[in-house]
């Protein structure tokens, strides 16, 4: 990473993904049933019909793939799903599981009923995938004894277990293991009143106390994201400690995200450093990404991969086949007003295209 961001971006407080620190603390903030998780009205709706009715039928549930962008509740959904069907759970995930060994001595382990959490389940390896298939639609694998043309396969009977995939790209799932699921729920980002809910369980958790206005100042500014809400009040929570009481007001959660280089709408120093380079450099665009990148001092894949999707999401910056282009809500966002273009061309002709 260059000097321009120091730190780089895999420790960005507004990234998606969990670093150490989240790890440490998830486990206390999980909620525990369905009950307690906050929106996702539908996945929750549905996946509590198809336990309710597994549970009635005293059998085991079917199937549940659960699809979404990192830090928005898979992990957690899974843990509700065998705490809701009182079942253990067993948790790895795709790139643990290098061969087919490794997935058919999980299998053969598991007990009646149990939850088999299988992350990242896109990045499996293909002969484990193949394996797999047949052990969620017969629950049977054949294990290969021996090698060459002595090899036999003795099939083994599996307990019924129900499996819980998760992937934050299930365009990459094969269509027949994607088939084989009988319930497959799709996370959405959370709206920002959601996100005041998550806010202020995880502060009574975390005994920390938090005005209405505190929540949602730190609700605004977290992507959509729980788990960016979670972090951000953690930040919130040390800053109002050290320079006030304790308590969490919206001046308070204010000048503790303007610390952290975190905005009104959660863009942090990369996202605004590419957005003005954008803006005041190249006019609003079209500009190519590499030329972009050289300008803010990043590399290609840094501007492309992390901070492009959220403002290619939050409209304030589009990929045009002749390079970026600033949008209108861009400008408005840095407060800088836009140049004024003559017809026939420039980025109002594009915007109409
Ligand atoms: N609906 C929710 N209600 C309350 N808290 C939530 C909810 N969803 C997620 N969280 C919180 O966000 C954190 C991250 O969630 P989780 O680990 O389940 O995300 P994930 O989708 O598995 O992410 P990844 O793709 O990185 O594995 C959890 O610790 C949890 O406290
Ligand atoms: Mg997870």
């Amino acid at each position: 990473m260059s000097g321009a961001l120091p730190g780089g971006a895999g420790s960005r407080l507004v990234g998606a993904d969990a670093d150490g620190d989240d790890q440490a603390v998830e486990a206390a903030l999980r909620p525990k049933d369905l009950g307690e998780f906050v929106g996702q009205e539908r996945v929750r709706e549905q996946l509590d019909l198809v336990l309710k009715a597994a549970r009635q039928r005293g059998g085991t549930a079917d199937h549940v793939l659960l699809s979404g962008a990192p830090g928005l509740g898979k992990t957690t959904l899974s843990m509700i799903i065998a705490a809701e069907m009182g079942a253990p759970i067993r948790i790895t995930s795709g790139p643990a599981i290098q061969h087919a060994g490794d997935l058919a001595a999980i299998l053969s382990s598991l007990a009646e009923g149990e939850v088999l959490f299988l992350d990242e389940i896109h990045r499996m390896s293909r002969p484990a995938e193949e394996m797999l298939y047949m052990a969620m639609e017969d629950f049977r694998v054949d294990v290969i004894v021996g090698k060459g043309p002595g090899a036999t396969a003795i099939p083994l009977e599996l307990p019924p277990f129900t499996l819980v995939g998760a992937t934050t790209r299930a365009g990459l799932l094969p269509p027949p293991l994607r088939d084989r699921f009988g319930f497959t729920g799709h996370m959405e980002f959370y709206a920002p009143a959601e996100l005041e809910r998550v806010i202020h369980r995880s502060a009574r958790l975390l005994e920390v106390t938090i005005e209405p206005e505190g929540a949602a100042e730190i609700a605004g500014r977290s992507r959509g994201t729980p788990r960016i809400a979670n972090r951000l009040l953690r930040r919130v929570r040390d800053y109002a400690q050290v320079k006030a009481d304790g308590v969490i007001t919206r001046e308070i959660a204010g000048s503790a995200l303007a610390v952290y280089d975190v905005d009104g709408r959660g863009l942090d120093r990369l996202d605004r450093a590419v957005l003005s380079a954008l803006l005041k450099l190249f006019g609003g665009g079209p500009v190519g990404l590499s030329t972009l990148a050289v300008a803010v001092g990043e590399e290609r894949e840094t501007v492309e991969e992390v901070a492009e999707p959220f403002l290619v999401r939050e409209g304030l910056l589009a990929r045009t086949p002749r390079g970026r282009i600033g949008t209108p809500a861009a400008w408005e966002h840095l407060g800088l007003t836009p140049p004024q273009r003559g017809t026939g061309g420039g980025q109002s002709g594009l915007f109409e295209a």
